[in-house]
């Protein structure tokens, strides 16, 4: 093609966002476009699928039928989710498969937040409080980005976020209100998930390379910072509804900004853990590993009842 072609292309593409147009499947996009959407969408289903593995662990050790029921929903919910974004990822004309031996071989990123342990059940409150209450406002931002599949998708399972929030932090108003021990659990989980809740939007702005170019083309409509500041205003209000200290000293209200001033994220240990160095990341991949091998004879007789009913046809 032309450059002169590519660069009136492009102005067309770029005024279609500016126009507050979705992009589609089939509309003409820069390749930078497609190869920034495919690794973000499916890190993002990498996400979803790889976090399910820390609750459902709790599924069976759930302290009563009604806390299992809610939990198994959630951690069924999040494979859907991961359903949606693996589908929505095909529309930019990549195959799942590629995507999924990409997370296996650990060559594709999954969020980082998901390699620390869930060590007892006020786990599984906080996460559902602080991770999904991280993730719904990432992906309220996100069902509003350029890309149509994407933006639909972030759509439902924003629906579907709240009531993981919901149902994690009505865990948390339980234990912070019940014995001394279990508002110890849970002040405990609280000092343990806070601050990599804060890292699960990504280095500071200045450190993030690929913001501006998702920036400029609305598949980001915020920056790292942005979201993460409008998650400490809307998280620490609800730490003291509940009574429950978050582990920041330097948390301050400024009246003047009307945000939480926060301290310093520690982005050498979110490297760390980026990295494959975190807790459970060898777990976590082997997990995903044993369910892939697992799974190869459902995908071989799927593929083989397929064939033959072509054959047939
Ligand atoms: N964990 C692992 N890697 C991370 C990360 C995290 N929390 N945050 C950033 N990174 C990586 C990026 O992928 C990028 O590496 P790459 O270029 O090799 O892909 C690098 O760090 C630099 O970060 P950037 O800020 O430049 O990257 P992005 O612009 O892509 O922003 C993001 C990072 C905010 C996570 C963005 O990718 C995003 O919004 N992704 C879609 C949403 C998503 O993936 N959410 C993950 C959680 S899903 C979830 O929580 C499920 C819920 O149901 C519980």
């Amino acid at each position: 093609m032309e450059a002169l072609d590519e660069i009136i292309l492009l102005e067309r593409f770029e005024s279609r966002i500016n126009a507050g147009e979705k992009i589609e499947p089939k509309d003409w996009m820069p390749e930078r476009y497609r190869k920034q959407l495919i690794r973000m969408i499916s890190q993002h289903a990498h996400s979803e699928v790889v976090g399910m593995l820390p609750e459902g662990n709790w599924i069976t050790r759930a302290p009563s039928l009604r806390r299992k029921i809610s939990l198994l929903a959630k951690v069924q919910d999040e494979a859907g989710h991961g359903m949606y974004l693996y589908s929505a990822a095909e529309t930019l004309d990549v195959d799942r498969r590629e995507l999924i031996e990409q997370l296996l071989s650990g060559q594709a990123k999954y969020s980082h937040i998901f390699n620390y342990p869930t060590l007892n059940w006020a786990d599984i409150g906080v996460i559902g409080w602080f991770v999904d209450g991280a993730a719904i406002v990432n992906q309220t931002m996100l069902a509003k980005c350029s890309y149509g599949p994407y933006s639909r998708a972030n759509l439902r399972i924003c629906k579907e976020e709240n009531f993981h929030k919901r149902q994690g932090y009505e865990i948390v108003a339980t234990m912070a209100a019940g014995t001394t021990e279990q508002r110890e659990m849970v002040q405990d989980a609280v000092n343990r998930w806070w601050w990599p809740s804060l890292m699960m939007f990504g280095p500071s702005d200045n450190e993030s390379p690929n913001s501006a170019e998702l920036l400029r083309w609305k598949v980001k409509l915020h920056s790292n910072d942005e979201l993460r500041q409008r998650f400490v205003d809307l998280t620490v209000p609800q730490s003291q509804a509940v009574n429950i200290t978050l582990p920041d000293p330097e948390l301050r209200y400024d009246k003047k900004t009307q945000h939480w001033n926060f301290g310093k994220i520690n982005w050498e240990e979110f490297w760390n853990v980026v990295k494959g160095n975190g807790p459970c990341n060898r777990e976590r991949l082997a997990a995903r590993q044993k369910a892939d091998d697992d799974g190869a004879w459902v995908r071989e007789a799927a593929v083989a009842y397929t064939m033959k009913r072509r054959m047939n046809r």
